[in-house]
């Protein structure tokens, strides 16, 4: 065990004292990507014999993000938007095509073997799927017994590891422990399931958990129960938390920090509450519009004008803006050149040129268009 692990995970028997380590901050940063990127190589075809690039689908283009302890940072966008790649980059599943990930920071080099379990030891993924995630012939026992193994959690002897495995499934809400500990993936339910793959993440003792899309699979009644447990995990644990979703009103409700991606790139940032609430970038604008929200309520007409039509293709992508061919307020320039990350009140950004010079005026654009809009209704 390291002196750089965090208190809480000094041996395995101490899981259980929640909220022993220092108060996180919020602001320090665990995990980072810096201009990272991911172009999958398409196969070659008689056509791309005599062209001079080999084509690629462009998943994940210029990503740069921060997530620090204690803090739910939410990655959201349609599907196809480069969501769960940024995820696998994270993880170091892919290599990257540029870029650089730091942990604690320093840069990660991609390993294998040894290398790349350390990695994993701080850095663990959670997937969408906790059926397809969990071994069907293999009991929640053989599960978290394997991650405390490799992970060299398991402690000296029966009795320790026991305690470990009890501390693992009472963390994960799973109680008593012993009711869960010899039953097999069919035998519980999704939401369930689902705890028993965090709980194996935990198994580790990680700093970062990325969570792609943790609860889209499940039954909504108990989305939110699996939702407030994360919560609780990175409250206790000080984690940090990636919460990939299609759904932008759950990531007002979950995250601290929300990011919205359209098309490989990310295009807005900011604290989850203005971000929802003030959406800067027509994209995240129409995103909002589409997504039902009891607090806000949005006129057909605004629906409307905040744009429609499908993602465009990865393998060419548009030039400028990716989002220009389906924006309602594309003006001449989106169209060639790439916006960048325009910086807005209260630390929100865009790239969109909708805010080239606006920090310079002094005024909240944001809050200006929308001013706008209700004055000409
Ligand atoms: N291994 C791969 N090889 C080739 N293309 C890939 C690979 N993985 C992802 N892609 C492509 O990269 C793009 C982004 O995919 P990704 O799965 O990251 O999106 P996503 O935002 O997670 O979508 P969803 O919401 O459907 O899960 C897609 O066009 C996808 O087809
Ligand atoms: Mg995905």
């Amino acid at each position: 065990m390291t002196s750089d692990q965090p208190e809480h995970a000094r041996t395995g028997s101490e899981i259980t004292r929640t909220g022993s380590g220092p108060a996180p901050t919020g602001t320090d940063v665990v995990l980072e990507a810096r201009g990272v990127t991911k172009h999958f190589p398409l196969r070659r075809t008689a056509r791309d014999l005599f062209a001079r690039e080999r084509r690629s689908v462009h998943a994940v283009d210029d990503v740069s993000l921060r997530l620090r302890r204690g803090t739910v940072t939410a990655l959201v966008g349609e599907s196809g938007s480069g969501k769960s790649t940024v995820a696998r980059l994270l993880a170091q599943l892919y290599p990257l095509t540029s870029g650089e990930i730091r942990l604690g920071g320093e840069p990660v080099v991609a390993g294998r073997g040894r290398s790349f379990r350390r990695y994993a030891r701080r850095v663990q993924l959670i997937f969408q799927d906790p059926f397809a995630s969990l071994n069907p012939v293999h009991t929640v026992r053989y599960h978290l017994t394997r991650a405390l193994k490799i992970h060299g959690r398991a402690g000296s002897g029966e009795k320790e590891l026991e305690e470990n495995l009890a501390a693992l499934l009472n963390r994960v809400q799973l109680t008593p422990p012993q009711q869960f500990l010899d039953k097999f993936p069919h035998e519980l339910s999704g939401g369930q399931r689902q705890r028993v793959a965090i709980a194996r993440a935990l198994g580790a003792d990680p700093q970062v958990l990325l969570a792609d899309e943790p609860v889209s699979m499940l039954d909504v009644s108990i989305r939110l129960g699996v939702l407030n447990l994360l919560r609780d995990l990175k409250e206790r644990l000080h984690l940090a938390i990636l919460y990939i979703t299609h759904d932008i009103a759950s990531a007002r409700y979950f995250a601290d920090t929300t990011l919205v991606m359209y098309a490989g790139r990310i295009v807005e940032g900011g604290d989850s509450e203005r971000v929802t609430q003030h959406p800067a970038h027509p994209y995240t604008q129409l995103l909002i519009a589409s997504a039902p929200d009891p607090d806000r309520i949005v006129a057909d007409e605004e629906q409307e004008e905040s744009g429609t039509g499908e993602p465009p293709s990865l393998i060419t992508p548009p030039a400028g803006c990716r989002f220009h061919p389906r924006c309602p307020q594309a003006m001449e320039r989106c169209r060639t050149e790439l916006p960048p990350r325009f910086e807005l009140p209260e630390g929100q950004w865009a790239a969109c040129w909708l805010y080239d010079g606006a920090a310079a005026n002094g005024t909240d654009p944001v809050a200006d268009r929308t001013a706008v809009k209700e004055a000409t209704r």
